[in-house]
């Protein structure tokens, strides 16, 4: 209950269904951080006296050397944390809050989890990353069939298979970056929504918590939650490559594939069944993605119809955000062990990829290369593949003469066409040859070094007790 305005204190039930600290307790480092930069910047521009602003630090300092339990009867973190001080350190504690509203509070604390779980996403995709070039290093001949509609359609080789995903990554990671530049914005000095009568210097406050710029226009500042929805929006697409990645997990290490072997210690048994070995935390890594695609649905609608400018409402965006943040930092874990303890059925694979009928497409090209149109080098094919397949035969064991009967353009080099061959033709920058994989596997590793030195950089700029106390 704030102040002499109230008679009564807060209804139970009603304090139960309002109060924010079962997920907002874990801000409190940030909010802690956030209070000893506002402090010190109130000392400087004169608003606090010296004194009351080394007792204030003192304090916070101490809470966060010495939590208390994050609980009790509060309507938040920032109450419970004022509250907190005021029993270390007396009456000075009421002073902290000059200048300041929860409004603008809230919002500097949320951007400062968002910049770090941001960090901590980065290092975490590129861990995947690194994982997934060892893997495809020892991998770049290794053939398997290369699928459409789920249809062996072209030979290509496992690591080209991998790279695809770290494709998919280096996206993940540019929207992460993306996100990390909007967030950096300080709201703290918005106030409630129009802004301070005290002459803050916002500019201090921004260095000492590292935040690249101030926010330019209050009412903007405390109700703007683009930068979760965006982040949410970056998760939601990570999470949905992690979830294919995941799920081809699941159809590799099938009996009819066999392409893979995870680890024991990401499989379980089955109650009943004693031969089951399950991929039960691939099955999750998809099944999760969906708590994480109704965090960003949830706070959209809860965007939505919202006036200017600070609405209570907005308290609902941090559980299933921080929810969200949670399940894609174990995803990515869990898959980076999962890719770098699996067994690769690399004989299963070249087995797969030597298909009876694979190296149609090459024949095909084979006949367009020496001046047949490609249409009709398709039907000569066909009929081909159609003889093939009534003899039970793969297409590389026809002879020379065998081709030539269904047209004589045929030539010595199309007999016998292996997987390896097949993949190896495709020589042509994304293409799956081997050499060309090479080139892709130097070129991501490059991206990953200079991706490193971005992300290590916004890291460094991350407030910790040092930084925010540290002399001018
Ligand atoms: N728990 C609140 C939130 O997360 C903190 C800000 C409360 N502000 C207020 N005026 N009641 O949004």
């Amino acid at each position: 209950m704030w102040g002499g305005r109230f008679s009564k204190a807060l209804n139970e039930r009603a304090l139960r269904y309002t109060t924010s600290l079962p997920v907002d307790r874990r801000l409190f480092e940030w909010d802690v951080l956030g209070s000893i930069a506002h402090a010190r910047m109130l000392d400087r521009v004169g608003v606090l006296s010296h004194v009351d602003t080394c007792a204030l630090v003192d304090g916070l300092t101490q809470l966060l050397q010495d939590p208390p339990p994050l609980d009790g009867p509060y309507e938040d973190i920032h109450s419970l944390v004022e509250a907190e001080l005021g029993t270390r350190i007396g009456l000075v504690a009421g002073r902290l809050h000059t200048a300041r509203s929860r409004n603008d509070q809230v919002a500097t604390d949320t951007r400062l989890f968002t910049r770090a779980a941001l960090v901590q996403g980065l290092w975490a995709v590129m861990e995947l990353q690194q994982t997934l070039l060892e893997v495809a290093q020892q991998h770049t001949e290794t053939v398997l069939p290369g699928y459409t509609h789920l249809q062996r359609a072209q030979p290509v080789v496992l690591a080209h298979h991998l790279l695809a995903y770290w494709e998919m990554l280096d996206r993940d990671a540019g929207r992460l970056r993306d996100c990390l530049v909007r967030a950096d914005v300080l709201p703290l000095g918005a106030g409630a929504l129009a802004g301070s009568p005290y002459p803050l210097d916002r500019e201090y406050v921004a260095h000492l918590l590292g935040f690249a710029e101030v926010s330019r226009n209050s009412l903007d500042a405390v109700s703007d939650r683009d930068f979760i929805a965006e982040h949410l929006a970056a998760l939601n697409l990570l999470a949905m490559h992690l979830s294919r990645c995941a799920e081809e997990l699941v159809l590799w290490s099938t009996a009819e594939f066999a392409f893979v072997a995870l680890d024991e210690s990401y499989t379980t048994g089955s109650s009943i069944m004693p031969q089951k070995r399950n991929p039960d935390v691939a099955e999750l890594l998809r099944g999760k993605t969906g708590r994480v695609y109704g965090a960003l649905v949830g706070l959209l609608v809860t965007l939505k119809g919202l006036p200017m400018s600070y609405n209570r409402d907005l308290q609902e965006d941090k559980g299933p955000y921080f929810e969200a943040v949670d399940l894609v930092d174990d995803g990515l874990a869990l898959l980076t062990a999962m890719l770098g303890s699996a067994a690769w059925r690399t004989e299963r694979m070249e087995q797969a990829a030597n298909d009876p009928l694979i190296a149609a497409t090459d024949l095909a090209d084979h006949l367009a290369q020496r001046g047949v149109p490609f249409r009709q080098a398709h039907e000569i094919v066909g009929r081909i593949v159609r003889a093939a397949e009534a003899s039970s035969r793969s297409l590389a064991d026809f002879s020379l003469d065998e081709l030539r009967a269904f047209s004589p353009v045929f030539e010595a080099s199309a007999v016998g066409l292996r997987a390896d061959q097949v993949a190896a033709a495709r020589n042509i920058v994304g293409g799956t040859a081997p050499s060309q994989v090479e080139t892709q596997l130097r070129a991501a590793a490059e991206r990953m070094t200079a991706l490193r030195t971005w992300v290590d950089n916004a890291a460094a700029k991350l407030p910790t007790l040092e930084s925010v106390t540290a002399t001018d």
